[in-house]
């Protein structure tokens, strides 16, 4: 499988800076998957560069409304994101849960709303510290996948359509990344838990790590068995840095 490099731009950059992103974009071809969410707004703009680069990149968006349609004034849908163009959606970002309340059950509606309309999802769990301090780790992981995956089986979606992002809250734009060793562990217990628990032992799910990965630490994350790939906030904002992250993924 190749492995991914996602951008999560979060609620930065401005047309000038995607303009710099893009001509200082280094690598002339690329073997991984690279993949950028920027602000919903800018999808149709990132689209029409996203062709002249040098190598393939799909877009995306960072959150979806739970429903299809109708009076939500100021949200977007998974039909509409689709319809502009992109390619997959976040769903379950620990910035949408604490920042936004969002919870499970929600997060499970959104869940089945993007994969219905043909998105692909990176669905996002992680630990806070002092849940990680307490032990409690893989039962937090654990919960979160089986409530925010309810309902989901085997037929729900194809091999590669769903994703599970592993973000460690307290390494979320901290500067402090887990050790390989931490995230590998936790992906292998995601790996079991979606196996086991939820009986998607048949189906490609990459899972990706998140939480200040830069070029100076993605080769020991990616080199992990359960480590497909890569989530990043920060360091997916320069294309210096994206393509250096691409380049180290594409090995
Ligand atoms: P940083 O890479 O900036 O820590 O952000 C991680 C993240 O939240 C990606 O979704």
């Amino acid at each position: 499988m190749k492995k991914y490099i996602v951008g999560n731009w979060k609620m930065n950059q401005t047309l000038a800076n995607i303009d710099d992103f893009f001509s200082s974009l280094k690598i002339k071809d690329s073997k991984c998957e690279a993949w950028i969410a920027p602000q919903t707004l800018h999808v149709a703009e990132l689209l029409k560069r996203s062709e002249g680069a040098p190598f393939n990149l799909e877009v995306g968006v960072q959150n979806i409304c739970e429903h299809e349609s109708g009076a939500f004034t100021g949200e977007t849908s998974a039909v509409t994101a689709k319809d502009l163009g992109a390619g997959f959606t976040l769903v379950g970002h620990s910035e949408r849960r604490s920042l936004y309340n969002e919870d499970d059950d929600l997060l499970n509606k959104k869940l089945h709303s993007a994969l219905k309309s043909g998105l692909t999802v990176i669905f996002c769990i992680g630990e806070q510290l002092i849940e990680r301090q307490n032990g409690m780790t893989n039962a937090v992981l654990k919960n979160q996948l089986i409530e925010g995956l309810e309902g989901i089986n085997a037929n729900s979606f194809n091999d590669g359509q769903l994703l599970i992002a592993y973000e460690p809250v307290w390494a979320i734009g901290t500067g402090e990344v887990a050790t390989p060793e931490q995230a590998q562990e936790a992906h292998a217990h995601i790996r079991a838990v979606l196996a086991v628990e939820l009986r998607l032992e048949n189906k490609t799910i990459p899972l990706l790590y998140g939480g200040s990965v830069k070029p100076s630490n993605a080769a020991g994350l990616l080199s992990q068995k359960d480590i497909d790939g890569a989530l990043v906030g920060g360091a997916s904002l320069k294309g210096e840095d994206f393509s250096k992250l691409c380049e180290i993924a594409s090995l």
